[in-house]
Parts: structure tokens; sequence; C-alpha cells
């Protein structure tokens, strides 16, 4: 499953520019199936999850070339509604596939997602959605069965502005007939890249980014070229890298905007940091300040996908800090490994907060990544403990992360990986 090995110790110091976002591309690549046409899609970043998300594509009939970070999709020669199960299974976000499919084929066919490491990951939100667009759902032998004669917009309220459900919609609406308005939608900065290339491809897009977006079906799509957006949590995280380690960094490539929740976490830690529109300074404090009070909720509050991350941080924190994560039940798997190193933390009964009371050091040892941001987040706290610590089944974090061994080595981290 390989393994990472990190030497603690080193101050982190250096430049990165930071790669395609992950949550940006996955939609993107779905989307594609919508023009029958070719769409060039650049800034793709080179993770395991864009790959079995070319295998979806090429499985339903897609001819898919990839070259450097640039991915070329030809869906004029799509002719299947059934994604692969094998790879459905293999990447939970899949799900995403389901509008695009939908979109082109007024059918589609996928396995359910299932759960994950982060709780139970329900689909609700996406079924009731697409049933209200005018879609039969069937649910069977652990598949969804997906039909639709005719896909007719409508006002479709989100009970959580899930960004998948939002992502699902907005694909599925793009070609139905007359406007379909989400309310509550997700905000996510992922949600307008995905706008951004939809009506790059002529559909007719508005609001993404907002509580509301509206978007009004057309007849036909059309070849599109793209550039993806930078990855904010590939970016916070190394920021996190340099903050653990006492050093500095510089990034470029980013979008400040995207990061400003954590950007002033990070602030209330001590970090000093200076923003530019596509860049960031930080310089990490003598000595890290607590968060008296830090909880997860959706854009533009503090992200989930850097909880792990920030808790790693305040583990070496001179104080107590609490943390609340609101958006997944148990994005908790991390919180022992941490204490396998020497982190002192709490977890209420619910398993939503985490006291975190600072401690001098952690220890090199042992650990295991249960999923991506939670294995991310162990690398970080490898970097700072004493002595050399080894992150097992590291597939979880090559999900998200281009290379991050390569990217942290550049900084002065001595960190290798181990098949
Ligand atoms: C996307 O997941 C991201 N993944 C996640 O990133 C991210 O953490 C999450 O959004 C929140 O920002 C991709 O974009 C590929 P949700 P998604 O639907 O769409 C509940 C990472 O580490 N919910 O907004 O699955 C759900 O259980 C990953 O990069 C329902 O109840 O997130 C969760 O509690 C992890 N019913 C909450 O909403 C539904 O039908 C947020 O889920 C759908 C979701």
């Amino acid at each position: 499953m390989g393994e990472y090995h990190v030497r603690g110790g080193n101050r982190l110091a250096g430049a990165l520019c930071i790669n395609g976002g992950k949550n940006a591309v996955l939609p993107i690549l779905a989307a594609t199936v919508l023009n029958g046409g070719t769409s060039v899609i650049h800034n793709c970043p080179m993770i395991s999850d864009t790959i079995v998300s070319i295998k979806m594509l090429e499985a339903i009939g897609c001819k898919v070339t990839i070259e450097n970070s640039t991915v070329t999709v030809d869906s004029a020669s799509a002719s299947s509604y059934e994604l692969p199960k094998d790879l459905a299974k293999e990447m939970r976000s899949s799900i995403i596939f389901l509008g695009g499919t939908l979109g082109r084929f007024a059918k589609a066919k996928i396995s359910h997602p299932g759960g994950c490491n982060l709780g139970v990951r329900p689909i609700d939100l996406h079924k009731k959605a697409l049933k209200a667009l005018g879609t039969e759902v069937i649910e069977e032998h652990g598949l969804i069965t997906c039909t639709a004669e005719r896909l007719i917009g409508t006002t479709i309220n989100l009970d959580f502005p899930s960004v998948g459900a939002t992502e699902n919609i907005m694909l599925a609406a793009s070609k139905s007939e007359g406007a379909t308005v989400i309310t509550n939608a997700a905000q996510e900065p992922e949600i307008a890249d995905l706008a951004g290339f939809l009506n790059s491809m002529g559909a007719d897009v508005r609001g993404a980014g907002t509580r509301e977006v509206v978007i009004t079906g057309v007849s036909r799509l059309h070849d599109a070229e793209y550039r993806v957006m930078p990855d904010r949590i590939v970016a916070g995280t190394y920021l996190v890298a340099a903050a653990i380690t006492g050093g500095e960094i510089e990034l470029t490539d980013i979008i400040t905007d995207h990061l400003e929740p954590v950007l002033s976490k990070l602030e209330e830690t001590g970090c000093i940091i200076r923003k530019a529109r596509a860049s960031i300074r930080l310089t990490a404090p003598k000595k890290l300040q607590p968060i008296a009070q830090m909880r997860t909720l959706p854009h533009p509050g503090f992200p989930t996908d850097m909880q792990p991350q920030m808790m790693a941080l305040l583990s070496l924190a001179a104080g107590t800090s609490v943390i609340t994560e609101t958006v997944f039940e148990a994005r908790t798997k991390h919180i022992s490994e941490l204490m396998r190193m020497g982190a002192d933390i709490i977890l209420s009964a619910d398993g939503r907060t985490s006291v975190v009371k600072g401690v001098n050091h952690l220890e090199g040892t042992s650990v295991e990544a249960h999923d991506l941001r939670g294995g991310a987040a162990l690398i970080l706290a490898g970097l700072a403990a004493e002595g050399k610590t080894v992150i097992t089944n590291s597939i979880h974090v090559q999900r998200g992360y281009e290379k991050i061994e390569y990217d942290l080595a550049l900084l002065g981290a001595e960190i290798s990986y181990w098949e």
C-alpha cells in the first residue's frame, strides 16, 4: 500500500507553485460527457482520482489523451450510460458522473458509492434533486438507475448546501428544458469553476458561488477549452507545513481569495501572512498560539478538508484549542494516530468536538492514514516530530496530492516515499 518516511525537525522554507484542484477537476471531467465533442482541460492534477475519472470516461466510450497536465476528452463516441461498478467503488466521488451521464443520455446507471471513513455519505439530496428534474430513480442490488425521458427545469431547495448535489444538478440541468433554480446551493469555489467550464461549452449557468444558482437549459453544447482552478486545500496543507516547522513559504499560482477562511485561522496561531492576488507568503511564529474556537462550515466558512491539518498544527500550540467538525460526522480517524505521536486530544462523546491541548513536542512513530486529509495531517505532524515517522496506507494521500514528498523535500523536509 506504500508508505511515507519522514524525519522531523527540519525548518521548511522556500517557494512552491500549486497544481490544479482535485475537487474542481473531478466534476469538470464528468461534465465533458455533455457536449458530445472535444474538451481540452488544462492544469489537471495528476492524482489517482483524476486517473480513475479518466478510466470512467473511457469506459463509457470517450477517447481521452493526456499531455503533461492537459487532458483532452472526445465524448462524441460516448455510447454507454452504465458507469463501471469497480471504478465507481474505487472513487466515492464518482457519484458526480450521474448528472452528466443523465444529461447526455437521459439515462445513467452507477453503483451506490457507499460510505467512507468520514461518515455515511448519503446521497439523498442528489436523488431528491434529480427526481425533481423529472428523473425516475431506481435502486436495487447496490445499483442506482436513473431514467429521464425529459429533464424539465424546476426550483430545487437543498436541505444542506451539498457540494456534490449542487454539481449534479448543474450537470443534469445544463441541457434540460427551461430554467432550474438551486436555492441553498453550495458556495465552494469549485462550484464556480464547474460553472465556468459549463459556460465555456455554451451552457447558461449564473450565480455559481452564491446561495442561488440559475441554470437555463440549452439544446446543444460545443467544444471547449478550460483551465482548472488551483487546489486551495493543497495550498492550505503546504502553508501548515511551513507553520508547523517554524518555517516560511511562498505559494504561487493560487487564488488567494479561495483561502481566506484558512488564512485568518493561521493568523490566529501567530503566523505572519502577506497576500497578493495569486500568491501568499507565510512566516511561522516562534511559538504557535492556540485557537479558542474553530468550527468547520460550508464555504465561506472554514473548510472541513483543512480540519485534520489544523489539528496537527494546534497539537503543538502553547495552549488549548477547541475544534468542532460540523460537516462530516466521522472525520476523526486521524485523532488516535496523532495521539500515538504524543498529541493530547479529547474527542466529545458525539464525535464532533475535539479539545486539543498543545504539547511541547510530538514523537515520531508508525501511524496509519485512514483517509486523504487525515493522512496529509500525519505527514505534517511527522515534519515537526522528534525522530522518524512512518505513515502507512499512503494510497489515501495519493488520491489528492501530486508527489507531496517531492514538494515538501523541495522545502527542505527529510521525506521519502516507499512502495
Ligand atoms: C465534496 O464532497 C468534496 N469532494 C469533499 O472533499 C469536501 O469535504 C466536501 O465536498 C465538503 O466541502 C469532492 O468535491 C470530490 P457534500 P461531497 O455533499 O460533495 C451530507 C476531500 O478531502 N450529504 O457537501 O461528498 C454529507 O453526508 C473531500 O477532498 C447528505 O446528507 O460533500 C456530509 O455530511 C472529502 N446528503 C455533508 O452533506 C447528500 O445527498 C457534506 O457533503 C449529500 C451530502
